[in-house]
């Protein structure tokens, strides 16, 4: 039987930060190569069906996490109903998830969904991205798998547009600190509400197809 409400202790191994997972997969080098594997099929997948009807919307959003990992975690598209923090940084409170996601999704609507973006600037496309990509790295609203939903979500609306997807390597690479750049903009996205940093790494990611 499925459920809606998870705890710590239904989400991870005890004493880990591995999920439990349909595959019994209890080592995390494994588990990364699986997740890597199911994310690059979804992106073939959803590159493939978007069409001049796609939807950017929440509903969207759940499926690309549910479609994604449903073959590996029973929560695969269900928003967390626990507090979660990383690094000293508190996400959207488990609370005002749904209400935080219905009003940031509203907006993104209110834009047309960024789907008159072909002909801007790309440093102004870049701006919007990194704006709604910041507030939906302050919801955090899943358990685990934000990142990279969050980022297939962007490049799913770039590619829409005549871009590549958004090229994060950079950004992604592990830096002397321990912090990628990637981090240290979420950071200031999550604590400042601070977009800047992330549209700079977006900008740098962006191509035209
Ligand atoms: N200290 C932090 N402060 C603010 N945001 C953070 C911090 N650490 C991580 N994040 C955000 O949380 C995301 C990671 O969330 P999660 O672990 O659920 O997803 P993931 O797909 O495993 O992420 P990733 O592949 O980006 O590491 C990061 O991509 C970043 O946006
Ligand atoms: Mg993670």
């Amino acid at each position: 039987m499925s459920k809606y409400q998870f705890t710590e202790s239904d989400i991870y191994l005890p004493g880990t930060d591995i999920p439990h997972n349909h595959l019994g997969i209890e080592t995390p080098d494994l588990l990364r190569e699986v997740e890597g594997a199911l994310l690059q099929q979804a992106y073939t997948r959803f590159i493939t069906e978007l069409s001049p009807a796609s939807r950017f919307d929440e509903e969207y959003f759940k499926a690309l996490h549910r479609d994604t990992y449903e073959s590996l975690y029973e929560w695969a598209g269900l928003y967390r109903s626990m507090d979660m923090s990383k690094g000293g940084s508190l996400f959207c409170r488990a609370a005002y998830i749904e209400q935080e996601s219905n009003r940031i999704f509203r907006e993104l609507e209110q834009e047309q969904f960024l789907k008159q973006a072909e002909n801007w600037p790309s440093d102004q496309f870049a701006e919007r991205l990194a704006h709604y990509q910041s507030e939906l790295i302050a919801l955090h609203p899943f358990y685990e798998l934000n990142g990279r939903i969050t980022r297939l979500f962007f490049d799913l609306i770039a590619i829409y547009n005549g871009y590549e997807p958004i090229d994060y390597s950079q950004a992604l690479a592990e830096g002397s600190s321990g912090l990628n750049t990637y981090i240290e903009a979420s950071i200031l996205c999550v604590q400042k509400a601070d977009s800047s940093k992330l549209q700079q790494i977006i900008q740098q990611g962006l191509q035209r197809a």
